[in-house]
């Protein structure tokens, strides 16, 4: 008897019938993320041939070039997600300011926060890229639009976080705080199916640690005394692609060490708290690892503003625990 195929419905279902208290809220938002992630990998898998290639001749609030894809991913995830009566508002790497649910619509308890499109300087050389997504209860008991204070949450708050990675094969991976799976794209039946389920960071994890070396000579005596260490006895091999989700799930599932580190022109690193590092962070834990700011645990920081940058040290915990101790003293 051929091995059941789970698909994300069949398997979300099954979750929620085994925790009573879940409404049937979070299945319809994943599964207007999925529907996101499928659009979006057919328009990475496609660019080279549609003219959606290059940059927008725009900025975002960062100052960053936007990509076509950036804006397309943008856009596909707020049209996917803007009526199905679920949120009451949404934050993106590529707003400067929250996106309110367009009126005409129901507003719901849940709000979310994602990065439509990570590692878009890679678009071009068709390397890896990934979205990444964060789901917040509302905090503001009132009902109607959401507020500021309904994103800017721990990421201890979060009920479920998770990326997409449009690789050589399209994976979601996410959690909703009972453990971590993985779902593999078939695009012959455009079915997201549990190939990964329940994944653990593996321990020992491989001696991997992933940074870009260019800036070292920006970083702090700490930081270059961390990576001296790690080429030193018992030496680690550097692995570093540039695109976060690509880098992050290479480190899930093979162990490793990924770091963002301060520097002097970037005080708080480059990567932002809450659609990137939080989701990433909780996606982690719930798999074994373990995720700080170099002394802070990401997942007890509360954020002040939405684009907030932060530091990460993030992979296995003992590899953690000793980025800690050279960063954080
Ligand atoms: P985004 O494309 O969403 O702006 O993210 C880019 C980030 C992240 O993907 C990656 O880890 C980092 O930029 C790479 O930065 P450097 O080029 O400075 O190493
Ligand atoms: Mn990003
Ligand atoms: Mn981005």
């Amino acid at each position: 008897m051929e091995k059941a195929v789970v698909t994300l419905n069949r398997f979300i279902i099954e979750e929620e019938r085994k925790h009573p208290a879940a409404t049937g809220d979070f299945t319809s938002i994943l599964h207007d993320i999925a529907l996101a992630a499928k659009l979006i990998s057919r328009a990475v898998n496609k660019a080279g041939l549609i003219d959606i290639l290059g940059g927008t001749g725009d900025e975002n609030v960062h100052g960053e070039r936007v990509q076509k894809l950036d804006e397309y991913a943008n856009q596909v995830i707020f049209n996917a997600l803007d009526h199905g009566g679920r949120l009451c508002l949404m934050a993106s790497e590529e707003s400067a300011e929250p996106i309110p649910i367009p009126k005409q619509f129901p507003k719901g308890d849940y709000v979310l926060l994602y990065d439509p499109l990570d590692g878009s300087s890679n678009i071009d050389a068709n390397v890896s890229i990934g979205t990444i997504f964060s789901v917040h209860h509302r905090r503001d008991p009132r009902h109607g639009d959401g507020a500021i204070e309904d994103l800017l949450q721990p990421g201890t708050r979060q009920v479920a976080a998770g990326y997409v990675l449009y690789g050589s094969s399209t994976m979601l991976v996410y959690t909703t705080g009972m453990g971590v799976h993985g779902f593999t794209l078939d695009n012959s039946i455009g079915e997201f199916l549990l190939s990964h389920p329940m994944i653990r960071i593996p321990k020992p994890g491989k001696r991997i640690y992933s940074v870009n070396e260019a800036y070292s000579d920006r970083w702090s005596a700490e930081q270059r005394k961390l990576v001296e260490r790690l080429k030193g006895k018992g030496r680690f091999s550097l692995r570093y692609i540039g695109s976060l989700v690509a880098d992050f799930h290479r480190t899930l599932l093979y162990g490793g060490l990924f770091m963002y580190p301060a520097d002097s022109s970037a005080p708080n690193g480059k990567l932002r708290l809450l659609y990137e590092v939080s989701p990433l962070s909780m996606v982690c834990e719930q798999a074994g690892g373990a995720a700080t700011d170099g002394q802070r645990r990401i997942l007890d920081i509360v954020p002040e503003e939405l684009h907030q940058r932060v530091p990460i040290y993030i992979g296995n915990q003992e590899y953690v625990e000793l980025a800690n101790e050279c960063i954080g003293g």
